[in-house]
């Protein structure tokens, strides 16, 4: 079986953009690869979290992992500072990767603009971090957006480059995994682009019904159609693929022909399509603040991942250490 690996950054709750546009391919990917999917909390502290804002975001997303369905028998569910054989092969890494090539780097060029105060060591080295979260599974696929890119081929680097100064083929090249026909991209409500976090623009998995309805009611739109079949504007088309996203075929086909009529009210699409998603969201919703309370339970699956994650690991680091020279005496 394939290795899959990826990771995602514990910055605030999971809305449907995540869910709909990468969880629930994490869904089938389980079924038939070997996955293992974590919490990027390590990552995280360019930004230097307090304590409890830094353990609360990691459990809100390891929960809402569970939550969706992943499940941590069959794909390995783990929080990436529970496995610190992750930051060894960190510091071997570091050792080949060049100040130019990370200062080169768009994510660390657009992050040091942004927090120009707090352009530390860690966010200038965050794509070796993240070739090690890689490169510790050997993993051969890496299922990342666009935005990603750029930090995978990195990873192809220094993979290369440590293969080829110990003469070795220890670590494979790690491609993206490339979702296809399955890839769905989920527009925000603000009119453009897709779903972020920006405020009013998201909706979250763990949103009531009330929140979601004023924030479906709230999205962007235009002054409707003049004319019979007249393309969409950005914002109304976007209203129109997250319909066809949470509701069912019937509904978006009799909203679609009220457009092409010039007989649309958006008002009373919002208020059908607010409905789709409380329906869609409420079972996941009830779960996500079921297992928060389980703690028991939680406990057990973070062990249970770390466990998983250390068996890949170990081994892993071991060959390294062998392979640069280092012995016992
Ligand atoms: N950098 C990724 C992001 O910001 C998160 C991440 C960390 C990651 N390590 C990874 C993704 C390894 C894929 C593989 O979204």
């Amino acid at each position: 079986m394939e290795t899959i690996l990826s990771g995602i950054r514990p910055t605030g709750n999971l809305h449907i953009g995540n869910y709909f546009g990468a969880l629930k391919n994490f869904l089938k990917l389980q079924e038939t690869h070997n996955c293992y999917f974590f919490i990027a909390d390590y990552h995280s502290l360019t930004t230097h979290p307090t304590p409890e804002n830094l353990h609360e975001s990691v459990k809100q997303v390891f929960v809402e992992y569970l939550a969706v369905g992943l499940d941590p028998e069959k794909a390995t569910l783990y929080i990436q500072s529970d496995l610190p054989e992750t930051i060894e092969l960190y510091l071997f890494l570091n050792m080949n990767a060049y100040l130019g090539e990370l200062q080169q780097c768009t994510s660390f060029k657009e992050k040091a603009r942004q927090q120009p105060k707090n352009v530390n060591a860690g966010l200038l080295t965050y794509p070796t971090l993240m070739a090690a979260d890689i490169l510790i599974h050997r993993a051969a696929k890496v299922p990342v957006g666009k935005d990603q890119q750029q930090h995978l081929e990195m990873t192809r680097d220094y993979a290369a480059r440590f293969n080829r100064l110990y003469k070795t083929e220890f670590f494979p090249l790690p491609q993206a995994y490339n979702f296809g026909q399955d890839l769905v991209k989920v527009p925000g409500l603000d009119g453009s682009g897709k779903m972020g976090k920006s405020e009013g623009n998201a909706i979250y998995l763990i949103d009531n019904p009330d929140v979601i309805r004023k924030k479906v009611m709230r999205a962007v739109t235009d002054s409707g159609p003049t004319e019979m079949n007249q393309p969409k504007e950005e914002p109304v088309q976007n209203l129109f693929t997250l319909m066809g996203i949470a509701s069912d075929g019937s509904t978006l086909q009799f909203f679609e022909e009220e457009y092409n009529n010039c007989r649309i009210r958006y008002g009373d699409m919002k208020k059908q399509l607010a409905e789709d998603i409380v329906k869609l969201l409420e079972p996941v919703r009830k779960k996500i603040e079921d297992m928060s309370k389980n703690t028991e339970y939680i406990s057990k699956m973070v062990k249970l991942g770390q466990e998983k994650a250390r068996a890949s690991a170990v081994p892993t680091l071991s060959e390294v250490r062998k392979i640069i020279g280092f012995k016992t005496f």
